[in-house]
């Protein structure tokens, strides 16, 4: 069936792309022999994680607890979760899978690390964690000089076992131009050493040097210092990423199908894909260069100037041939959030439907087997 004939709005995922995006990475990450440990918050889909094994990907890093957990069920060894944990329903959970697979936590503080080594000791575990260097996100994470301090407060603790540091350059998303990615990418690079140096000063070895933004990939998998890389983005790409300079529309995977439903004005269009479609992102992190809520593919002319939660508002900048009924396919500013957003999509080969692609790791999609565990 030629995709265009599919019910909208509909997520539409086109295979031949996001393999190619999957395999070009992995190639590059082989290549500098770096372990890639993809972000699969981007997706949440187990098929997806499973095609990026297939290809190479020997860990994951999770941004869920309900992620790390379906990983874990579907027989992933290696598994990483990127943030801090602070509640004892979600400690339980972290010790559960440190019991079940090679389990990693990120931490920036000893008194979230008390909490967990409290819990730890009771069970009989010592859980994996990595410091949180801050590289200019201003987020999480210890400035890299205080890295040992973090360390040396926490080496007692018979509940941790310290592995690594870990950062993500996520400040890279509040500029647009390569310029601004190249200094990111140094700075990952040089919070990193700097975090590296302080711990082996004091006797602290670091298994693990890991970061990861899809922008800033292809200098990081480059360095000397970093052996396992994060990216997440990658898999779909967006409007962020060609504004960045990171991908072209050619390697966006991730579209929504929409239909013009309405023309109430000489050059405004509604569609039926809204907030609940596209997401309302214009930039991670702060990037205001991006305008419009999406990118209208084949219509140069189209800017999606404003969206309601199911209907999108287009406004025709020039001569359009665009009527009632036609269908329109809009890369969204951020593929991440969108994909949050449907339960499957249409997986697609040179025009035509071929598989669901089932997003099943979604936060809240499977309840808790206890009352409020
Ligand atoms: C901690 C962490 N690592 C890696 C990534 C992946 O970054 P990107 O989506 O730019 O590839 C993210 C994304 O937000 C993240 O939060």
């Amino acid at each position: 069936m030629d995709y265009r004939e599919i019910k909208t709005p509909a997520f539409i995922l086109d295979l031949d792309i996001l393999e190619q995006n999957i395999n070009a990475y992995q190639e590059s990450a082989h290549k500098h022999n770096k372990r890639l440990w993809p972000m699969i918050k981007t997706h949440k889909s187990t098929e997806i994680a499973q095609m990026q094994s297939n290809a190479g990907a020997s860990g994951f890093l999770a941004g869920t607890l309900d992620e790390c957990e379906s990983l874990q069920k579907t027989g992933t060894k290696n598994i990483m979760y990127a943030y801090p944990v602070a509640d004892k329903h979600n400690i339980s959970r972290v010790i559960e899978l440190s019991k079940n697979c090679n389990f990693s936590i990120c931490l920036d503080s000893a008194d979230a690390a008390c909490l967990i080594d409290e819990a730890a000791v009771n069970s009989g575990v010592a859980v994996q964690y990595l410091i949180i260097i801050d590289s200019g996100l201003h987020r999480f994470g210890v400035q890299p000089q205080n890295a040992a301090e973090l360390a040396k407060a926490l080496a007692c603790k018979k509940g941790l076992k310290l592995i690594g540091i870990t950062t993500h350059p996520g400040h890279v998303y509040a500029g647009s131009d390569p310029e601004h990615v190249r200094k990111c990418a140094l700075d990952e690079c040089s919070a990193l050493k700097t975090a590296y140096e302080a711990l082996k000063n004091t006797g602290f070895a670091c298994e693990i040097v890991s970061s990861g933004s899809t922008p800033t990939f292809n200098n990081e998998v480059g360095d000397d210092l970093i052996n396992m890389v994060h990216p997440g983005n990658y898999v779909f790409n967006d409007v962020i990423q060609i504004a960045n300079g990171t991908a072209q529309q050619s390697e966006c995977a991730l579209s929504v199908l929409a239909t013009v439903i309405s023309h109430p004005s000489e050059d405004i269009y509604i569609c039926n894909a809204g907030s609940k479609c596209l997401g309302l992102d214009a930039g991670a992190h702060g990037n205001d260069s991006i305008k419009g809520f999406g990118l209208v593919k084949s219509h140069q002319e189209l800017s999606l100037i404003g969206l309601s939660e199911e209907v999108g508002k287009l406004k025709a900048g020039g001569l359009t041939k665009l009527k009632i009924g036609d269908k329109i396919e809009i890369i969204p500013n951020h593929a991440c959030s969108a994909a949050n957003m449907t339960g499957y999509m249409y997986g697609i080969r040179k025009g035509c439907f071929e598989r669901f692609i089932t997003v099943d790791m979604r936060n809240n999609s499977g309840k808790p087997l206890t009352n409020f565990g």
